[in-house]
């Protein structure tokens, strides 16, 4: 048996209705200001959830979407996928109440703690159901919810976090023309506290003390984070080529996580891609960790910038460090 196993048989997205730019984050009193974060990230604006947007309802409208272009019933669903770090709550995982405001009864639903990772080992872990026979078809999720976890007086931070669901359905491939080609990930727990929540698990559970020191939000070594980012993103690159026995030349679009315009650019570079070949989004979307590649395919789908028989990479790198790729024929 050789792949291709699965393909990607429909796609959506959701994002909060407010938008904030910006110059509204300059306006709730950060020393910050529009041209530094543009020049610096490439970010213009975000979407960040209001009263009443979980992650729950995020993710069900992406999916609802990516189900409808799929033309795949709630029944039909084996398994449910959702990549996230900032759930709902933390007990239980929010890939069930997904399941649940979806009607996928049948539907096995767990999620998965890979950052910016999340949705592409969501795919391959897809494709492992379906290639074992566990599954026909499975929603793979990625959503964030970071404004619920990042500290909005840290200008380090929250100037690039942002909320967002992504979504794909993952069906087993009959025709063996279009589907997953190769993948590749990689995990490296040594510099996790480069970027990571101290407090409100087990290891640091909330004290009042936690709120004052603020503990319970994201802390990020930025400059540190961003050259592994730039070195494992190549590193993502080069491997799922490899293994598709594909080069740069064959690829129609490289859809990378969106967490910053010079990473971007940094990938696309090392790939050997140029830039008219990349799908960029940050600078409407912001950071959406799990969130940002889904997002990117489903509005590269809607802009017609990928079509049938195109062949698309995938590359990520995120907290943990966590870091991944995958080469897919549309
Ligand atoms: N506005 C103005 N100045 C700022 C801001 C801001 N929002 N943030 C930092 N600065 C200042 C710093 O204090 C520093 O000042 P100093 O020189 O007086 O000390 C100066 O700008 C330069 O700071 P750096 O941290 O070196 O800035 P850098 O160019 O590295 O940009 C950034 C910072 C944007 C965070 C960058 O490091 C980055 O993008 N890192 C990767 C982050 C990332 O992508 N994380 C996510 C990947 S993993 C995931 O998505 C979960």
């Amino acid at each position: 048996m050789k792949r291709p196993f699965a393909y990607i048989a429909g796609t959506g997205h959701s994002v909060p209705k407010n938008v904030m730019t910006n110059d509204d984050i300059t306006a709730m009193g950060l020393e910050t200001n529009d041209d530094w974060i543009i020049e610096r990230t490439g970010i213009r604006q975000r979407h960040i959830a209001k009263d009443g947007e979980s992650l729950a309802s995020l993710s069900a409208e992406a999916s609802r979407q990516a189900m409808a272009r799929a033309g795949v019933q709630p029944g039909e669903i084996d398994a449910i996928i959702l990549g996230t770090v900032s759930p709902d709550h933390l007990l239980p995982a929010t890939a069930v109440e997904v399941q649940h405001l979806l009607g996928c009864s049948r539907a096995v639903a767990f999620d998965i703690g890979a950052a910016c990772s999340g949705f592409l080992y969501g795919v391959i872990v897809a494709e492992s159901l379906i290639a074992n026979g566990s599954a026909e078809t499975v929603l793979v999720i990625g959503a964030e919810k970071l404004s619920a976890i990042v500290d909005w007086t840290d200008r380090n931070t929250c100037i690039l976090f942002a909320d967002g669901a992504g979504a794909a359905i993952v069906r087993r491939t009959r025709t063996g023309q279009k589907g997953i080609l190769s993948s590749f990930m990689r995990s490296d727990g040594a510099l996790a506290e480069l970027l990571w929540r101290p407090a409100g698990g087990g290891a640091e559970p909330f004290t009042p003390d936690t709120f004052e020191s603020k503990r319970q939000y994201v802390r990020m070594a930025g400059r540190d984070v961003f050259k592994h980012a730039v070195r494992s993103m190549a590193e993502a690159t080069d491997r799922a080529l490899d293994a598709a026995k594909l080069t740069a030349a064959d690829i129609d679009l490289l859809i990378p996580h969106q967490a910053n315009i010079r990473i971007i650019e940094a990938t696309a570079k090392n790939a050997g891609i140029s830039m008219d070949r990349v799908f960029v989004n940050v600078d409407r979307f912001g950071n959406t960790s799990a969130a940002s590649i889904p997002i990117a395919l489903s509005d590269a789908i809607e802009q017609g910038r990928v079509k049938e028989g195109m062949t698309v990479l995938f590359a990520a790198f995120g907290a943990g460090f966590t870091w991944g790729s995958l080469v897919v024929r549309f």
